[in-house]
């Protein structure tokens, strides 16, 4: 039960690769030139945090040097805290301490934190090496290894400091769910949500027809690998029509502009990104409901999605909600002014617009709060 979805671009075209038990198969696998090409060199720096390393270094190290990779790897502390210039320099220092050339490749095992920096350190790398991501999460699996968005954060803000720099394959073992934090699960069925109303029907009827989607085991394996498989494509799908975000890419963002203020007024203690993604979005639904471009009808099946998810639905009665306001004129997704959002049309499209009033971010930013 293997499933190859191919990411096609105008250069650096590649491979998702969707297996069961794909860990112990690395090794061939990167050596396949139907998954892989042109062909990988002989070393490998694996980009990992101890916890991942402790449930799979042995298995991927193994399985690479079977194959006969040269295997080096840098272990960096967890946690989007880490996620700095600092711990990317020492993915430099062991690059350097392990001589990778221009022919080496970077693998970024584990959550998006390790793969953006491992994916970001491979682009500046002798101005760029090969990146292989091995996502162990749900949310990087279906939304942060896929694309070629690569970075860290600045004390300032998130994400402000990256390149574009697509990987060589993304190889991703089911398998590796059962081990995750249902908390984490949670957190990256947000992002599969998203894409069922951003743009696959089909994937937002079969969640809602599903009668659990809170946690791996009560998901059948193959029910879990179609989820994967339409996350998946639905990401590729936006990426092969717009690489570096000019247009269509900016539909991801669905519940994210909302959600990265809600995150970071909370000081990113109190909802992980999933979470605070998944507030954005009934967020949002509630603001398309009130511009009469959403129906009621769709906006509850989405919010019951995401609470039958087991994701938070609503935000604590502390919360100021005009620092919303305020916080939404500083951020990335601004134009001339304007803030754009990403607002739902009908189930699996949707529309961008800069026309949203104030008061309607205001009123739906306090209907998450509770009473
Ligand atoms: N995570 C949004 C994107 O890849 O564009």
């Amino acid at each position: 039960m293997q499933t190859v979805i191919a990411v096609p671009l105008q250069q650096n075209s590649y491979n998702v690769l969707l297996a069961p038990g794909g860990l112990q198969q690395i090794g061939r696998v990167l050596q396949d030139s139907e998954l892989v090409s042109p062909g990988l060199g002989q070393k490998v720096l694996i980009v990992s945090n101890p916890m991942i390393w402790k449930h799979y270094g042995d298995i991927v190290s193994k399985s690479l040097e079977a194959a006969g990779f040269e295997v080096a790897c840098c272990l960096l502390p967890a946690g989007e805290r880490y996620k700095t210039l600092r711990s990317v320099e020492k993915i430099f220092d062991s690059a350097l301490a392990h001589r990778l050339e221009r022919s080496s490749t970077v693998v970024g095992l584990g959550g998006g934190v390790i793969g953006d920096m491992a994916g970001f350190a491979a682009a500046c790398w002798l101005r760029g090496i090969a990146i292989v991501q091995i996502p162990t999460t749900l949310l990087a699996m279906v939304d942060a290894s896929i694309g070629g968005k690569t970075g860290v954060n600045h004390p300032q803000g998130k994400n402000l400091i990256g390149a574009f720099h697509q990987p060589r394959l993304v190889s991703i073992d089911p398998n590796t769910l059962n081990s995750l934090p249902t908390r984490e699960f949670r957190a990256g069925m947000a992002e599969v949500i998203k894409y069922g109303v951003i743009w696959d029907a089909d994937l937002f009827e079969q969640l809602d027809d599903t009668p659990r989607i809170d946690q791996p085991r009560y998901l059948a394996p193959e029910m879990l690998m179609d989820i994967l498989r339409r996350s998946c494509q639905a990401k590729a799908d936006v990426v092969s029509q717009d690489e570096k975000e000019l247009g269509l890419r900016a539909i991801l963002n669905y519940g994210h502009t909302i959600g990265h203020a809600i995150e970071s007024l909370t000081q990113y203690r109190l909802f992980n990104h999933g979470e605070a993604v998944g507030l954005g979005m009934i967020a949002v639904g509630d603001i398309a409901v009130q511009l009469g471009l959403w129906s009621k009808d769709c906006r509850d099946r989405q919010y019951r999605l995401i609470r039958k998810a087991g994701l938070p639905t609503q935000l604590p009665a502390s919360f100021e909600s005009e620092a919303v306001l305020e916080m939404l004129t500083a951020d990335k997704k601004v134009k001339a002014g304007r803030v754009r959002f990403i607002m739902p049309k009908d189930i699996g499209v949707v529309e961008m617009t800069d026309r949203v009033p104030p008061e309607a971010i205001l009123a739906a930013v306090r209907n998450l709060q509770a009473a």
